[in-house]
């Protein structure tokens, strides 16, 4: 199938960075958000983010899509595919995409961004549920090639292949797993993301220590506190809370220091500050 508009919801911190992977690739897209402001910022980050991918190596756009900004749902209507990446949480999402179902075609293809509910959970939300699969991009998704793409048990072969297909023609590559709350990389990290913050405030150890053990000891390339400043402490705490409330595994009760975190807006990199400090990064 040959894409021609991408529609993405949310212009956060992923929604903007996957706009950024979509026009890089030659391909129109449309950017909603409810807030203007969102907008506003996601156009020049969008700019930058594109620079950066190419100064880097990343990505060699010969020619970018147009990007559209918007607040209205109906400008998505010849959209081919969308991409839903807005906050994670399950009833905002399950309104948005019955919305949606009544804007665009049953032929669309409906990929959500989410870190932690099950897809199939979500396509209840659609009139044509089989049109519906997870694609787990990592943050920034214009740098990282892999993608987690959640097959819900009713993804039908159709909707799985044009996922697939438009994955690769956006230059990423895809690992197919089944659904279920978080997947399997949220499955594991964010458990893993809680108990470095319940270490953390224990005092057993510094947020640097405890990376330093990931990083030093164990290969990987950030360690889990520095990962959750850059996917976003509010992000982890919804992402956590989706995962409690579905398998009731006290492993993923949001931990009091994320929790005083959140609720004093020290969300990470994105506000200035979360277990460190971003000096301009926000
Ligand atoms: N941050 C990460 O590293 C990361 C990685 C993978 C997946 N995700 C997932 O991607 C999704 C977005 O996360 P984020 O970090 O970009 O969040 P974010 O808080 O940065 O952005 C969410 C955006 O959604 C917008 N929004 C909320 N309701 C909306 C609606 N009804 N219509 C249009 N826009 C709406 C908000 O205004 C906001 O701009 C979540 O499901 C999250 O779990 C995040």
């Amino acid at each position: 199938m040959k894409h021609r508009h991408v529609a993405v919801l949310g212009a956060g911190v992923m929604g903007t960075a996957i706009a950024t992977l979509v026009v890089g690739h030659g391909l129109p897209v449309t950017l909603v958000d409810v807030d203007p402001d969102r907008l506003a910022r996601a156009r020049t980050e969008v700019s930058s983010q594109l620079r950066l991918a190419q100064l880097i190596g990343a990505m060699r756009p010969e020619r970018t899509g147009d990007l559209v900004t918007t607040t209205e749902l109906g400008d998505i209507a010849t959209a081919d595919v969308v991409i839903e990446a807005v906050t994670e949480l399950a009833e905002v999402k399950a309104k948005l995409l019955a919305e949606v179902s009544a804007v665009v075609g049953p032929d669309v293809l409906v990929l959500s961004n989410t870190s932690a509910i099950p897809v199939d959970e979500l396509a209840r939300s659609l009139t044509h549920p089989e049109r519906t699969v997870g694609a787990h991009f990592m943050n920034p998704p214009y740098l990282i090639k892999t993608v987690e793409v959640i097959r819900g048990p009713r993804s039908s072969d159709a909707a799985m292949s044009t996922a697939l297909d438009l994955l690769a023609t956006l230059g990423r590559e895809a690992v197919v797993v089944g659904d279920g709350p978080g997947f399997v990389i949220n499955r594991v990290l964010q458990r893993m993301i809680n108990e470095a913050a319940r270490i953390a405030d224990e005092g057993l150890a510094t947020p640097e220590a405890i990376d330093a053990l990931f990083t030093g000891c164990l290969g990987h390339r950030t360690g889990p506190l520095a990962t959750a400043d850059l996917i976003g402490l509010d992000n982890v705490v919804d992402s956590l809370l989706v995962l409690h409330e579905r398998t009731g595994d006290p492993g993923y009760e949001p931990s009091a220091l994320l929790r005083t975190k959140v609720a004093a807006g020290d969300f990470g990199r994105k506000t200035g500050r979360g277990f460190y400090e971003h000096r301009g990064t926000k």
